[in-house]
C-alpha cells in the first residue's frame, strides 16, 4: 500500500529580530505601554521573535521556505503536484496564498493549490491532508508550507497578546512511497470557543467589519491547550500501535514553554526530546512546527528513521498530531 514520507525541509524567518527588550522600548515609546523582558521570558519562554518589513507578504517568507525544502529534497519544483499552505494571514482575501506561491516559485504544470486554515494547528491539519491526497494515488509530490506575518494582527497597545506572536514560514516536500512515512494522524475541533482566541472581522463595502485584530483569553487557551495535546498525540499513537515511549521527537507548536513542558511531561518524555524554538521565534502560527522541524533537521538532531511526533492547537478551537518515521 502507498504512504507519503517527507523527502526534504525548509523554513525562512524575515531578519529584522526583535528582542524582548527591543520591543519593550518600542511599546513604551510608541504605544504607551509597558512590559519587560522578565516578565516575557518568565511567562512564556519567548526571548525575540521576527518581524516581517511592511512590504513582505506571507507568500514571500513561504516562497523562501520552500525553495529550500525544494533544495533539501532535490527534486525539480515542476514535479511538484500539489501545493497547500496553512496560514491565517493570507496575503489577500483571495486568491490562495498557495496560488501566489505557485507562481512566485515559477511552478507553471496547472497543479493544485490551496490554502488551509486552522490557525495554529494549519500545518498539521495540511500535512495530515497531503497525507490522505498521496496515499490515495491522487496526487505524487506535495509542497506542505506553514507561513505566516501574524505581526500584522497584532494591537501593540495589548500587552496581553503583541509580546507572543512573530513571523516567518516552514515546508516541507511530501512524497507517495512504499515505505513509511507518516504513520497516523488525528485532527479535531471545537467550533464552541471561536471567541477564545479570534481576529473577528471581515470585509464589507471596503472596509474591515469588527476587529482585525487579535484577540485572546491567554488563560482559557492555555487551560484547553494543556488538556488536548497529550490525548492528541496518544491517539495517534494508537492508530499506529505505538506508544510514546518510543517516539525519539516531539515537535509541538510553539506558542507557549509551559504549554509545552506540560505536554512533555503528561506523555511521560524527558525534556531534552523536545525541540524547542519558542524561544528565538515567538508563536509564529501555522509555521511554527515546520519552523522547530526544519531547525532540528538541520542542526542534525533529527535523524533518518527516528519517530517524530508533530502537534499543533490554535484558534478555532482546532488541535491536531502527526506520527510519523522520518
Ligand atoms: N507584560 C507585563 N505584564 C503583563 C503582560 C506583559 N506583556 N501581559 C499581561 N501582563 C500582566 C497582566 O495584566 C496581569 O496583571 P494583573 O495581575 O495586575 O492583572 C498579570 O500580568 C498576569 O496576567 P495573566 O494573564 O494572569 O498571565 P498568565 O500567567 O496567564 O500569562 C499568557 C499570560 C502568557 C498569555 C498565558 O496565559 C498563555 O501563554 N496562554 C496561552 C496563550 C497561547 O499559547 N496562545 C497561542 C495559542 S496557539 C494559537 O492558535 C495562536
Amino acid at each position: 500500500s502507498l504512504h507519503s514520507r517527507i523527502i526534504g525541509t525548509g523554513s525562512y524567518l524575515p531578519p529584522r529580530r526583535v528582542s524582548n527588550g527591543e520591543l519593550a522600548h518600542i511599546l513604551s515609546t510608541e504605544h504607551g505601554v509597558e512590559t519587560s523582558d522578565a516578565w516575557i521570558v518568565e511567562r512564556t519562554g519567548i526571548a525575540a521573535r521576527h518581524f516581517a518589513d511592511a512590504h513582505v507578504a506571507s507568500s514571500d517568507l513561504a516562497r523562501e521556505a520552500a525553495l529550500r525544502a525544494i533544495e533539501a529534497a532535490d527534486v525539480d519544483p515542476q514535479s511538484i503536484d500539489l501545493i497547500i499552505v496553512a496560514t491565517s494571514t493570507p496575503d489577500y482575501v483571495f486568491p490562495s496564498t498557495a496560488c501566489l506561491l505557485q507562481n512566485k516559485l515559477g511552478i507553471t504544470n496547472q497543479c493544485a493549490a490551496f490554502d488551509m486554515q486552522a490557525v495554529c494547528s494549519g500545518f498539521v491539519y495540511a500535512l495530515a491532508t497531503a497525507d490522505g491526497l498521496l496515499k490515495s494515488g491522487v496526487h505524487k509530490r506535495a509542497l506542505v508550507v506553514g507561513a505566516e506575518t501574524f505581526s500584522r494582527l497584532l494591537d501593540f497597545k495589548d500587552r496581553t497578546t503583541c509580546v507572543l506572536f512573530g513571523d516567518g514560514a516552514g515546508a516541507v516536500v511530501l512524497e507517495a512511497s512504499g515505505e513509511p512515512g507518516i504513520l497516523a494522524s488525528a485532527l479535531h475541533a471545537d467550533g464552541s470557543h471561536v471567541g477564545m482566541l479570534c481576529v473577528p472581522g471581515n470585509v464589507n463595502g471596503g472596509v474591515v467589519q469588527g476587529s482585525a485584530f487579535l484577540h485572546m483569553d491567554g488563560q482559557a487557551v492555555f487551560k484547553l491547550a494543556v488538556s488536548v495535546l497529550d490525548k492528541v498525540a496518544r491517539e495517534a499513537l494508537e492508530r499506529a500501535g505505538c506508544e510514546a515511549g518510543q517516539l525519539d521527537w516531539l515537535i509541538p507548536h510553539q506558542a507557549n514553554i509551559r504549554i509545552m513542558q506540560s505536554t512533555c511531561k503528561r506523555l511521560g518524555l524527558p525534556p531534552e526530546k523536545m525541540v524547542v524554538t519558542v524561544h528565538e521565534h515567538g508563536n509564529t502560527s501555522a509555521a511554527s512546527v515546520p519552523l522547530a522541524l526544519d531547525a532540528a533537521v538541520r542542526d542534525g538532531r533529527i535523524q533518518r528513521g527516528q519517530l517524530l511526533m508533530l502537534e499543533g492547537v490554535g484558534g478555532g478551537f482546532t488541535w491536531g498530531a502527526t506520527l510519523l518515521r522520518y
